[in-house]
Parts: structure tokens; sequence; C-alpha cells
């Protein structure tokens, strides 16, 4: 069974067609990621699944329930981190916590929880007085405490210091490793290429492309680019070295630095190999690999920030 089912989902807003007929699955146990620039429709999407909002036409299943009319049933069932949302101001984090608890008929202890996200030092601390990141924090922990069978993230790191992000990219994993189906969006391409088993690409409302991370960046056939420094006396010679490996499309130099153009997982060895027999000394070896940002241009015509 798959965990969500999304047919041909489209939501308008007046005259403005956030999503425009989509469909998809999430398979029970994948992280799924829908990646996208501002917006593109990925919170109007998760809401749509979530049941916080209603399509204009399509249908959407999220454990094979209906999310708007079974929202009661489906709400012990899944966990929801909400790009946007407030707490009452005055409300302490341990209240906040304790007051989810009490809502759901298996909640998994919030102490733990609270531990995981950083938040033991600010129990006693008002939600007012949070900071963003905090605030952020506390919401993916409100999302953990049904102890949910899916978790639902809208922008997970958004507003978050290095350190948090990498400790929420950790969150992910183990939570995929307890066999949790987690549904992410993220405007961050290194993000979703980095967590998800699969991934949408989602651009003014239609899903562009949807696949493992990295078939998709290997369908869009971009280059990996190898660069290294070598002696200005030996340019000539290991431009001629490198342009002869079997993965190599083309090579160029700039002053003392060598590009070399490929494909495949090969060509950094194959280049390193051949400047070696040839005694060539070589500094500052670079691997560029396509990445799926290079995906979204490609398909997009432009960077995602754009
Ligand atoms: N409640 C609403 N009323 C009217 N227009 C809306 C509403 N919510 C979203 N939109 C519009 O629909 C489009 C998609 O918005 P949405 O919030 O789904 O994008 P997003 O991909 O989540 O963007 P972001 O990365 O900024 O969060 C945007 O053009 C937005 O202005
Ligand atoms: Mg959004």
């Amino acid at each position: 069974m798959n965990a969500v089912e999304v047919r041909n989902l489209r939501k308008v807003y007046g005259t403005k067609v956030a999503v425009n007929d989509i469909s998809f699955d999430v398979r029970v146990g994948e992280v799924f990621g829908m990646v996208g620039p501002n917006g593109a429709g990925k919170t109007t999407t998760i809401e749509c699944i979530e049941g916080l909002r209603r399509p204009t036409s399509g249908t959407v299943r999220v454990l094979g329930m209906d999310p708007v009319h079974e929202r009661n049933a489906l709400q012990q069932r899944v966990g929801i981190q909400l790009q946007q949302s407030a707490l009452q101001k005055r409300l302490k984090v341990k209240e906040a916590l304790q007051l989810f608890s009490d809502l759901y008929s298996n909640p998994a202890p919030w102490q733990p929880i609270a531990e995981r996200l950083g938040l033991s030092a600010s129990l006693n601390t008002h939600f007012g007085d949070l900071s963003g990141g905090q605030r952020q924090r506390l919401n993916i922990a409100l999302a953990l405490i049904p102890n949910p069978e899916i978790v639902f993230f809208d922008e997970l790191t958004t507003g978050l210091d290095p350190q948090s992000r990498r400790a929420m990219w950790e969150l992910v994993q183990d939570l995929r490793r307890e066999g949790k189906t987690v549904f992410l969006t993220t405007h961050l391409m290194d993000e979703a290429e980095k967590l998800c088993d699969r991934v949408a690409i989602i651009d003014h409302g239609d899903i562009v492309a949807l696949d493992t991370p990295q078939n998709l960046i290997s369908t869009v056939d971009v280059e990996t680019r190898v660069l290294v420094t070598v002696p200005e006396e030996a340019v000539a010679e290991a431009l001629a070295r490198v342009r002869a490996v079997p993965h190599a499309i083309r090579a160029e130099s700039k002053g003392s630095e060598i590009v070399v153009h490929g494909s495949g997982d090969a060509l950094p060895v194959e280049v390193v190999n051949a400047l070696w027999e040839a005694g060539i000394q070589f500094a500052s070896l670079k691997v560029e690999r396509p990445t799926l940002e290079d995906v979204f241009l490609k398909l997009t015509g432009r960077t995602i920030r754009s």
C-alpha cells in the first residue's frame, strides 16, 4: 500500500493556479521530498494532503483515508509541521508538549523528543520568547508527539543554523530507519538530494520530474568536472593526457589549471591516473559533480533562486 496517493490534484485561488493537475504516490517507509522555488505550490500540495486545504479538484488518500472527511481518524496517525504556525505566546514549551501529548491516544513520551530537538534547556520558556529556530524545532517536536506513521515537514530546516540543520537531517534519517514515512518540502536542493529516496521537482504548480536523486541527476546528462592545477610547463602534455581518458568529453586550461569535462564516477580516477602515469605533479584536485541544482536548471532554464 502507498502511504499517500495523489490523483489529478488541482488547487486554484481565485484566478491563480497554485497546483495544476499533479499525480504521484508516496510509498510506505520512504523519505519523499517535494522541491521547488518560492511559490511553486509546495505548501498548497502538502496542506491538501494534510487535509488542511481543500483541493479544487482531484483526490488525495493518506493511509487509504480521505484527509478532509476522515480527519479525526487520520490525526492519530500522522504528524504535521507547518511552514507557518504560532502557538499562544504565554504557553511554555513544556506545556505545549504536554498539551499535544494529551491530544493523542498513543503519544510518544515528549521528554526524549524535547531532548532530541535541543529544547531541554528551554522547557520553561514562553513560546513568545523563543527564537525563530527554537520555534521551528518546537514545531518539529510537536509533529513527532503523536508517534506518527507518516510525518509531514513543510520546510524542515528553513531558519535553522547549520548545526541544527544537520541535526534535523539526522533526525529524518533516524525516522526512516524506524520505518516511518516522511514527506518533506524544501527549496534546498542539497537537502533533498541528501535526505530523499525520491524527489518530485515542482515548478509553477507542475511536477516537472519525479525520481530518485541519482536517476534525476543521471537522466539530465549534466557533466562531472575535474579541476587540477599542474606546473606551467606541463600544461600542454597534461591536456593531451586527460583528453585521452575514456570518460573525458573535453578539457581546457586556464593558466595552470586544467578543467576536464566528462561523465560518470570513474572520471576523477582516470584523470588522476593519467597524470600520475605521465609523471606530472598536480595539486588542488577538485571534483564538481552534477547536483539536483543542475537538474532544476536543465529542466526549467532557471536557477532555483531566481
Ligand atoms: N491562501 C492563498 N490564497 C491565495 N493565493 C495563495 C494562497 N496560498 C498560496 N497562494 C499562492 O499560490 C502559489 C503557491 O503557493 P505555495 O505557498 O503553495 O508555494 P510554496 O512552494 O510553498 O512556496 P514557498 O517556498 O515560498 O513556501 C503562490 O503563488 C501563492 O501566492
Ligand atoms: Mg511553502
